[in-house]
This record gives structure tokens, C-alpha cells and sequence, in this order.
């Protein structure tokens, strides 16, 4: 068992410090950090308080010092930045969405495996304490038999066609965008909680603006052409004839970071909403209903405060690195590794075609194994 291990971080925006901040949390020594360009590297380890500002991935990935690269950048870069660290023996901690592709996401799964290394993708809803009190109720059989699965995840910070941010360039952000950038999260913990799988999904998607607005540095408002989806509802079949509706949009007034589902089964119902994460709500057909408060609040980062998004990742990089601390791969992980990743892109990528030739599409999951 290594002592110490030291992380690299890849970017320098909002996940690259929260990255940060939740190692630190963790007692992870955050040894180095890499930029746009080396001004920004300078920049962020200065702001940050980190040693080593990088001049390039290639001098991140060769340094012997790093065990371990957080990949924090826009999506189209996951790929070949995860690659070259699996390759140089790193263990790799990727933002979601995995990759662009299916193909990109099956060769990290499978490079992962070959080299034995540690792979995981940040689908931190996951860790959320009431999440795992859902699990736990779900997994034991409290709501009976799942016959629906339902819900949304709604954000408003596109509603505007003036709105502009990297993930509106397919080129970068990927074919998928608010299905890539939020339904990732949904799809991902609907399949943790339930323990079923998508098998096949129906999916309608629209794009209101087909024209948006980019402030160029000279302060001039740019044209650009839209050919990513604003809005998505999804029908899905899950394993067991679980039937599910999703919808997904960031052009939503009024909502910052409304992530719901509900699970419908044969005895009761459970709902949890990500803007009231604190709580769980239980139905009945027969009783009053319950709201579950979380009252052991066991991974907050201080007292007396609602559980934010940087305790659920203080968490999950609580349970990455005591596994790979403990050195013991026999075990499952027990957070999301780049086999959930490689499944949250089968779905996506069965959503994208279904969209694109409206008809069902089944999902390869037979890929997984
Ligand atoms: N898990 C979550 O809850 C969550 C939340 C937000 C974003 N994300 C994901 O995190 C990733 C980053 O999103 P963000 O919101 O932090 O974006 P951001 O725009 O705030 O940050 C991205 C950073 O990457 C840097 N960058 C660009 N090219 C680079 C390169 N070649 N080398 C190094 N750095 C480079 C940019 O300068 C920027 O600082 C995305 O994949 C996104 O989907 C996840």
C-alpha cells in the first residue's frame, strides 16, 4: 500500500477547484495543476495554493511525482487525455460525460481493465446521503416491485439566446448537449437506485433557438448556428418492464438545478428532488405520506448546513481513494468507474439515433460485458 499519492489536476474552471477543494477535504495532496495554456496553469496553482504549474499534458503525464490525473476539462478532451494517462500508468478520475463516442468510451473501459488501473467518472449525485438512504429502501424491496421510473432535470442558465458557453460547439461539447451535460447525471442515478438497466429508449428532442448569440472579445454579438438539442423527452424501458419518461432542458425559467425522479412500485413510492437533496419523499396508497429528513448528515464538511453538491464529491473521492489506497482489486468499487461511463454513452448513444430516426432504439448493453 502507497503512502502517499499525488494528483494532477487537468483544468482550471469551476470542476477544476472543486475538484480541489474535495481532495484537500480528503487529506489528497493536489501536486500540480494544468491550464489552457501555462499563464492559466500559473494563474489557478497561484489561486489554489498548488506547487506546480504544468506547461503541457504531455509534462503532466511524464512526471513521475503524479499517481493519479483529475480530468476537468470541456468533453471533447476526456478522450485522448484519459488515454495517454492510462497508457503512462496513471489512475484516471474523468468528468462526465466519459467521451464523445461509444468507441472512445469502450477504449477507456477496456484500457482501464488492461492495465489494472483505477478508473472512475464523477457522477456525484450518487454519493448524495440521501441518495444511498433511496438505494437502501429501493435495493431492500421497501417500494416493492418498481413499475415506473419518472422524472426531470431542469436548469434555466440557456434561456437567453444571448447565453454562450463551450458546450453549445458540438465539436467540443459533444452531438448531445443538454442530454450529454445534465441527462448524463439522471440516466446514471436513476440505473444506480433501481439497480436495472436501460434497455431501450424513444426520444424526441428540439432545438427553439437555432441561432445564438457569442460575445467575440471585441464585444460584438456573434451569429452562431445551433444544431444541439434544447429540450429532450425520453420514453424509456428499463430491465424488469420498469417503464420510465424523462424530461431535460436548460431553458427552464425558474429552475437552477432541478434534478427529480420518482420511482413508482408496488407497494409505495420514493421521489427525491437534487434542490431539496436533504430530503426523501415517500408515498402511500394506504398510509400518510413521509418526508425522510436526513438527519445522520454523516459526510457534511461542517455542521449545521445543508448538504451541497462538494459533499457528495467530498465523498465519492472519500470512497475512490481508500480503495485505491487498500490496493485490493477483488473488491467492486463501490463509486462509478469508466464501465458506468461507457454505460451512461450506450444510452446516450441510443438517444441520439432515436432522436435522429425516430423509432426505438435498444441500447448495447451487451457491450458491457
Ligand atoms: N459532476 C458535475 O456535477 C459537473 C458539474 C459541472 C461540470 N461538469 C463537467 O466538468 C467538465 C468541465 O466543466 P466546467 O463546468 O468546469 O467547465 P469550465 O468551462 O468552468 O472549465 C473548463 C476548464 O478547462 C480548461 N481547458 C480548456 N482546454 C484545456 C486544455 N487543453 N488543457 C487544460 N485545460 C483546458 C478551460 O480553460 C477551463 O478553465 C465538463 O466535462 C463538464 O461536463 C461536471
Amino acid at each position: 500500500m502507497k503512502e502517499k499519492i499525488r494528483v494532477g489536476i487537468v483544468g482550471t474552471g469551476l470542476m477544476g477547484s472543486a475538484h480541489t477543494k474535495a481532495l484537500r477535504w480528503n487529506d489528497i495532496e493536489v501536486a500540480g495543476i494544468l491550464g489552457s495554456s501555462y499563464e492559466k496553469s500559473i494563474q489557478a496553482a497561484g489561486e489554489l495554493g498548488i506547487a506546480k504549474a504544468y506547461h503541457s499534458f504531455e509534462k503532466l503525464v511524464n512526471d513521475d511525482q503524479i499517481d493519479v490525473i483529475h480530468l476537468t476539462t470541456p468533453n471533447h478532451l476526456h478522450f485522448p487525455h484519459a488515454k495517454s494517462a492510462l497508457l503512462a500508468g496513471k489512475h484516471v478520475v474523468c468528468e462526465k460525460p466519459l467521451a464523445m463516442t461509444t468507441e472512445e468510451s469502450k477504449e477507456l473501459m477496456l484500457l482501464g481493465r488492461e492495465k489494472n488501473l483505477v478508473t472512475a467518472v464523477n457522477f456525484n449525485f450518487r454519493m448524495s446521503d440521501m441518495i444511498q438512504k433511496a438505494l437502501e429502501i429501493v435495493r431492500n424491496g421497501e417500494i416493492g416491485k418498481p413499475f415506473i421510473i419518472h422524472g426531470s432535470y431542469l436548469q434555466d442558465w440557456l434561456l437567453y439566446p444571448t447565453d454562450w458557453n463551450w458546450r453549445l460547439d458540438t465539436n467540443v461539447g459533444g452531438q448531445l448537449r443538454t442530454v450529454g451535460d445534465i441527462g448524463s447525471h439522471w440516466l446514471d442515478l436513476v440505473s444506480y437506485v433501481s439497480g436495472l438497466r436501460i434497455l431501450e429508449v424513444f426520444a424526441d428532442f428540439k432545438t427553439f433557438y437555432d441561432k445564438r448569440y457569442k460575445l467575440t472579445e471585441t464585444g460584438k454579438q456573434q451569429e452562431i448556428n445551433i444544431d444541439s438539442e434544447d429540450y429532450a423527452s425520453i420514453l424509456i424501458h428499463f430491465e424488469n418492464g420498469v417503464q420510465g419518461v424523462l424530461s431535460i432542458s436548460q431553458l427552464c425559467a425558474g429552475h437552477k438545478n432541478r434534478l427529480f425522479f420518482e420511482i413508482n412500485g408496488s407497494k409505495s413510492s420514493i421521489a427525491w428532488n437534487a434542490e431539496q437533496s436533504d430530503q426523501l419523499w415517500l408515498g402511500y396508497r394506504d398510509q400518510e405520506n413521509q418526508i425522510l429528513k436526513n438527519e445522520q448528515k454523516k459526510y457534511l464538511s461542517s455542521e449545521n448546513k445543508k448538504q451541497t453538491s462538494s459533499d457528495t464529491f467530498n465523498e465519492l473521492y472519500r470512497r475512490i481513494y481508500s480503495y485505491l489506497l487498500a490496493g485490493d482489486k477483488r473488491h467492486k468499487p463501490d463509486f462509478p468507474t469508466f464501465e458506468d461511463g461507457h454505460y451512461g454513452m450506450l444510452v446516450s448513444e441510443a438517444i441520439e439515433q432515436s432522436a435522429s430516426e425516430k423509432v426505438w432504439k435498444k441500447v448495447r448493453i451487451e457491450e458491457l460485458n
